[in-house]
């Protein structure tokens, strides 16, 4: 008894020391960044840098590049449109809720279908930077075009550190990330402004509900630029991007509740054998990807319900025809990456 004790103390002991300091490093993260602070700076660097020039944002409408775009609005106003790329690769209903959010936002807002465009680069490609140096350069020649019509040298985009430390570490080539690889961006035409380049997500939802963003963008779940290329493994045709489309609607509506940092639907570059109607199916393979995370650069596989699993598998078998078999991915990152690609 006496023993069980002690180590029940010495237990409690432990997570209360882990408690103080988890609580002392989200004050230090409290202190150090002062949103209030940084938007002012920040603000005061953008009208510098950007004069009286009209400029265009790259709006996805994750996080990073509403947060950017709003920024850039409030220092400049009407001389600021921000540019929302279709590249056919969005989640269901995503590309209307962005420009209407935008809107609402009072910002101007062009969107340009370029799902043509980006289907043709990725023909043919199977290797995973191949497909994220082809989305860049295809993202980046996009904004060329429309820099050009309205007339811009300045473009602003919402990459922050996170993204920044990953391509320069060669981990992955993120789609936003050119000048600190050593990419001129005066080859495509235009200069650009990243007012978040300096922070990591947390901060980055700070500088939203500081600047009175709606809760639907600042504490928005982050959705990568690449988008849904990143969740086909191998190549990216619209079928396939249709199926992992889907699949991730259920992921998302599924686990709504949950309050994870990211939770999505995979679609493998692989068949297995099933059966459907009572026939065998050499059909498709989904993973389900769901972690915890604050920063994205370390995450953690959470563990779900199986009863939750179970009804995602259900639900994704029976929607979608070609797939025959789900799979749950348990692998913390690292050693993995969040995303597959
Ligand atoms: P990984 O897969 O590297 O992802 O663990 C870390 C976080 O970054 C997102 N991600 C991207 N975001 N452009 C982006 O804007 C990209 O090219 C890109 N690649 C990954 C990913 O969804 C996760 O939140």
């Amino acid at each position: 008894m006496l023993k069980i004790v002690i180590i029940f103390f010495g237990f409690r002991k432990k997570l209360y020391v882990q408690w103080i300091k988890l609580d002392s490093c989200k004050r230090e993260l409290v202190e150090i960044f002062d949103a209030k602070q940084f938007i002012k700076k920040s603000l005061e660097e953008i009208k510098e840098t950007v004069g009286d020039r009209n400029v265009i944002s790259a709006c996805s409408g994750g996080v990073d590049s509403t947060v950017g775009t709003f920024l850039v609005h409030k220092a400049v106003g009407d001389r600021l449109v921000a540019v929302f790329i279709n590249d056919g690769l969005r989640r269901e209903g995503e590309p209307e809720f962005v420009v209407r959010i935008l809107k609402d936002l009072g910002i101007k807002t062009r969107s340009i279908d370029a799902k043509n465009e980006f289907f043709k680069i990725f023909a043919g490609r199977v290797d995973a930077e191949e497909k994220r140096r082809a989305f860049r350069h295809e993202f980046y020649s996009v904004l060329g075009k429309v820099a050009k019509e309205e007339k811009i040298s300045v473009i602003v985009q919402g990459t922050i550190k996170a993204d920044i430390i990953e391509t320069v570490k060669g981990i992955k080539s993120q789609h936003n990330v050119l000048g600190q690889i050593g990419i001129d961006s005066l080859d495509y035409g235009y200069k650009i402004l990243e007012p978040l380049r300096e922070l990591f997500k947390p901060e980055v939802r700070m500088v939203g509900r500081e600047l009175g963003l709606p809760k639907e963008i600042s504490e928005r779940m982050p959705f990568p630029g690449p988008a849904l290329s990143l969740r086909v493994l191998g190549v990216v045709t619209p079928e396939r991007v249709a199926i992992v489309r889907k699949a991730t609607q259920i992921v998302e509506e599924e686990t709504l509740q949950l309050g994870t940092f990211q939770n999505f639907a995979v679609l493998h570059n692989d068949k297995a054998t099933g059966i459907k109607n009572g026939e065998r199916v050499y059909g498709d393979i989904i993973t389900i990807r769901i972690v915890d995370s604050t920063d994205a650069v370390t995450a953690k596989s959470r563990e779900v319900a199986y009863k939750i699993l179970r009804k995602i598998t259900k639900r994704i078998t029976e929607d979608i025809p070609s797939v025959v078999r789900c799979l749950y991915e348990i692998t913390d990152k690292p050693p993995s990456t969040i995303e597959f690609e």
